[in-house]
């Protein structure tokens, strides 16, 4: 069976059994501080098991795009070394939520796998949990006898809680597991050893393919168990490794999910790869075999968060999004010797392989691309500037191991990994000392925890079950009550109190749109809301203090004029959006938001600088729909078909429901969840005030609407009414910037004129000074010139003759600066350094430098110091 056939196969099943087959979530979390990415099927469904919402249908089944790359689950570290842990993977998963238990999942996991694919009933074993007297957690005799009804006594193992105890995180649900594996080796081998004895060992042919999960608790802050109101079922197969049993292979990667982008790879590279049937294959075949797999894998991971709408950055998310696109680079460059960007090129093979079921990968091809070709080229310069970065180490190092500290700053300062740095070293015949390297890396690692350090406390719980409502499109101000506080410690911001309310006029960040601000009031006192998140479906009102009565009346009081301010710059987002799709093309999409009282930053797909003609053209464009005075239309509870129908632009990477909000404002219609003016007529004037790049192929755009934009007109022209003034109130003011401009460019070539001349003259005066020191010709001197005048005649000096050595000292500005030029021989001969002698003498002008070993120089700030610092320059030589 293709893998595209095994898919369509598990989620036709469960749907024949009365579930509701969804798509898969998007890759990257927006609403759970606890997750980064999609770590498991579950994640998108975390709430219903906790009961904070209902979901659409108590059965529901999908296949996952999941990454396992930071948090409780990181396989990072293990890809590419072995044949069954991938970053990016998918999960086949379903869910029953209050509705059917053990009974149905256990049977249906075991019908589908030896009836619908007919799997070797022969090669499957299962384990229970054996439960754990600490956690008064029994032993789960249910789960065993339900698989005592399908397989031998002996096949079923009692697992402990590590490997039948899932959790999705420190926190979260959780409960008893249930695993399947698949014994995949030979019938000798299986003869030999049991398979049984080979479950939960790492053996790479002996796998869990399907986890059933009963969740059945909640793991609080504390490190408690709590009971949830209801019992669920949570599933996950991993898929990769479904196809690789049905395909009768023993590896993944074996598999038709990666054979096209192995063969890519193979093909751009010239190298080969072999695939996991060939045995006792020499070292080198190995590395290259790692290199490969690391790399059809990372692309993998990396395609899919870019098309979700995460781009490569330097931090949170973004972040661990370059680092595997990097270590792909790394290994490439190591053992395959791609020196040029090359891993862009799987995106086709990708797109054409998983777009039918990931439409996502397909649309977003060209601008995947683009971003993984950039990353690539930014990180080989890097690469290149720490090779050079690296051989001044060696220059600098006696002896022939370098310093920890150095390995560190290249790994720190440049990403430039150890195990590639000792790679070159070893080339090169040196070693570094590994234990410094560990010490600075373990100090950093201790100074990021201590900062990033937070502690949540569980939620104190005023009034049960009650979900909040949010009630700010209409509102701004609300009677309200408290249902749940809790407390949070962290490094970076103290202790606050998240809070969160019955129904709330608060509106939560989201959709780029910052959370607002304001007040609870109650008739004793008056606690400042200083922002407002959402996590998964509570509103969290955050406060520096809790009000003394928690239990009393409150009214919730927006700030309404930072909310006004920031919904004028929500509207003209989306007018501008429309007007750089006019005015650019279609080929514009949203990449990034963010909306508050100040102003809007907007990030779009676009391969080129927009034009300040262009420029003018989205502002006109802007401002004419205000000058329309077009009336919000907004729709509360659309179809999404409907709302598709109408053409309304929507996000990838954005989860929506089976009914949106659409926003409509004349022709400009979005999905979106945020605060608007009522009338575009409200949002007065409009005008942007910065374009330039974030990432290959992604545009930002900065632009100001409303108070802001008078503010920026008034001090436009104040700085006029200033440049007049120091102009002297000229009649024309361009006129007269010009000219001042013609003027100084010519003072400045003459000066530069001027300047050669002297250099000139300075040339004969100072070779007739040079000094015959044990062979070498030697001359130290002050020079009245700037530094650049100084390299130049230091340059000229040195086409005289051989084994020079110069100091020129120069004091523009009271900047003492010392310039040194050793001939080639002398370097060569006599061990002399030119960084060595202007860091040496440095010191005596309070500064320092570097440079080459022929050529360096030096800055300071003593201009005393220069008669000394020549003074010394002699015993280089004596
Ligand atoms: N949530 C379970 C897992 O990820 C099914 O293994």
């Amino acid at each position: 069976m293709k893998s595209q056939d095994i898919r369509k196969a598990y989620l036709q099943f469960f749907e024949s059994k009365g579930h509701l087959i969804v798509p898969s979530a998007p890759i990257v979390l927006k609403d759970d501080p606890t997750l980064m990415f999609n770590n498991s099927g579950m994640a998108q469904f975390k709430e219903f098991f906790l009961g904070n919402g209902t979901p659409k249908s108590p059965r529901i089944a999908d296949t996952q795009k999941c990454l396992r790359v930071s948090g409780k689950h990181n396989d990072l570290e293990d890809v590419g070394f072995d044949t069954y842990h991938h970053t990016m993977f998918e999960m086949l998963g379903n869910w029953s939520f209050g509705d059917y238990f053990k009974k149905e999942a256990l049977a249906w996991a075991w019908e589908f796998l030896t009836e619908v694919l007919k799997l070797d009933k022969d090669r499957l074993y299962v384990s229970v949990f054996e439960g754990n007297p600490s956690e008064n957690v029994p032993f789960d005799q249910e789960a065993f006898d339900i698989w005592k009804q399908y397989v031998a006594e002996d096949r079923i193992i009692l697992g402990n809680k590590k490997d039948n105890f899932w959790e999705m995180g420190d926190q979260g649900p959780c409960g008893p597991c249930s695993e399947i594996h698949i014994d995949l080796r030979t019938d000798a081998e299986r003869a030999a050893v049991s398979g049984r004895s080979l479950v939960n060992a790492d053996h790479p042919q002996v796998v869990e393919i399907w986890n059933n999960v009963f969740m059945e608790f909640n793991r609080k802050a504390d490190g408690s168990l709590e009971k949830l109101p209801a019992q669920h079922v949570d599933t996950g197969m991993g898929f990769e490794r479904l196809c690789m049993a049905m395909q009768k292979v023993t590896s993944n990667y074996d598999t038709d999910v990666f054979t096209p982008l192995i063969e890519k790879v193979e093909q751009i590279t010239g190298l080969h790869y072999t695939s996991n049937e060939v045995k006792n294959i020499s070292e080198e075949q190995n590395k290259i075999n790692i290199a490969i797999r690391v790399i059809v894998d990372h692309v993998r991971a990396v395609a899919f968060a870019i098309a979700d709408g995460q781009l490569p950055s330097n931090g949170g998310a973004g972040y661990v999004i370059r680092r595997i696109l990097r270590r792909a680079i790394r290994y490439g460059f190591t053992f395959l010797n791609t020196k040029e960007p090359f891993i862009y090129k799987l995106v086709p093979v990708l797109a054409d392989q998983m777009g039918e079921f990931f439409p996502e990968i397909k649309s977003q091809q060209q601008l995947v691309t683009n971003v993984i070709r950039e990353e690539e080229a930014s990180f080989l310069r890097t690469l290149d500037q720490g090779l050079q970065l690296l051989d001044k180490v060696v220059a600098e190092t006696s002896g022939k191991e370098v310093k920890g500290e150095k390995v560190f700053e290249l790994y720190d300062t440049f990403g430039f990994p150890k195990d590639l740095t000792a790679l070159i070293l070893k080339e090169r015949g040196y070693t570094y000392n590994e234990a410094d390297f560990e010490s600075e890396l373990q100090a950093q690692k201790a100074r990021s925890r201590a900062a990033s350090e937070v502690s949540t406390e569980d939620w104190s719980v005023l009034i049960p079950g009650n979900v909040e409502t949010f009630v700010g499109y209409d509102q701004t101000e609300n009677e309200v009550k408290i249902t749940r506080i809790r407390k949070v410690d962290s490094k970076k911001d103290g202790v606050l109190y998240q809070i969160v309310l019955d129904n709330t006029p608060f509106y939560p960040e989201g959709g780029g749109q910052v959370g607002d601000k304001g007040t609870l009031v109650s008739a004793n006192e008056t606690i400042e809301i200083i922002d407002t998140k959402k996590e998964n479906n509570l509103i969290l009102h955050f406060a520096k203090q809790l009000p003394e009565n928690v239990e009393a009346n409150f009214v919730a009081q927006v700030n309404t004029d930072l909310r006004t301010a920031t919904s004028k710059n929500h509207s003209a987002t989306h007018l501008m959006h429309l007007a750089l799709r006019t005015v650019l093309g279609t080929h514009v999409e949203q990449k990034g938001s963010l909306v508050n009282p100040d102003y809007l930053r907007f990030d779009f797909s676009h391969f080129a600088k927009v034009t300040d003609e262009e420029i003018s053209k989205v502002e006109a464009f802007v401002n004419a729909r205000i000058e329309e005075q077009l009336q919000l239309v907004e729709y509360r509870n659309l179809p999404i078909q409907e709302a598709m129908a109408k053409g309304a632009m929507a996000l990838f990477g954005e989860k929506y429901g089976d009914t949106v909000r659409m926003i409509e404002f004349g022709d400009s219609r979005e999905l979106c969840g945020g605060i608007h003016v009522k009338n575009t007529a409200d949002i007065w004037h409009f005008k942007i005030i910065s374009e330039g790049a974030v990432a290959a192929g992604i545009r930002r755009v900065e632009a100001i609407t409303g108070e802001a934009v008078k503010k920026f007109f008034s001090q436009q022209e104040e700085m006029l009414a200033s440049i007049k003034e120091i102009l002297k109130n000229p009649q024309d003011t361009l006129k007269s910037v010009v000219s001042l401009q013609d003027d100084n460019a010519k003072l400045k070539k003459q000066v530069e004129q001027l300047l050669k001349e002297k250099a000139k003259g300075l040339k004969g005066e100072l070779a007739s000074q040079l000094q015959e020191i044990n062979g070498v010709k030697f001359l130290a001197a002050q020079v009245d010139l700037n530094p650049e005048g100084a390299k130049d005649l230091a340059y000229e000096l040195g086409t005289l003759g051989t084994n020079l050595f110069l100091v020129l000292a120069t004091a523009e500005d009271d900047k003492p600066m010392l310039t040194c030029y050793i001939s080639k021989e002398l370097v060569a001969e006599k061990n002399l350094n030119a960084g060595a002698v202007v860091r040496e003498l440095g010191k005596y002008i309070q500064g320092g430098g570097g440079g080459q070993p022929f050529f360096a120089t030096a800055g300071g700030k003593n201009v005393a110091g220069i008669k000394e610092a020549l003074a010394q320059a002699v015993s280089f030589v004596q």
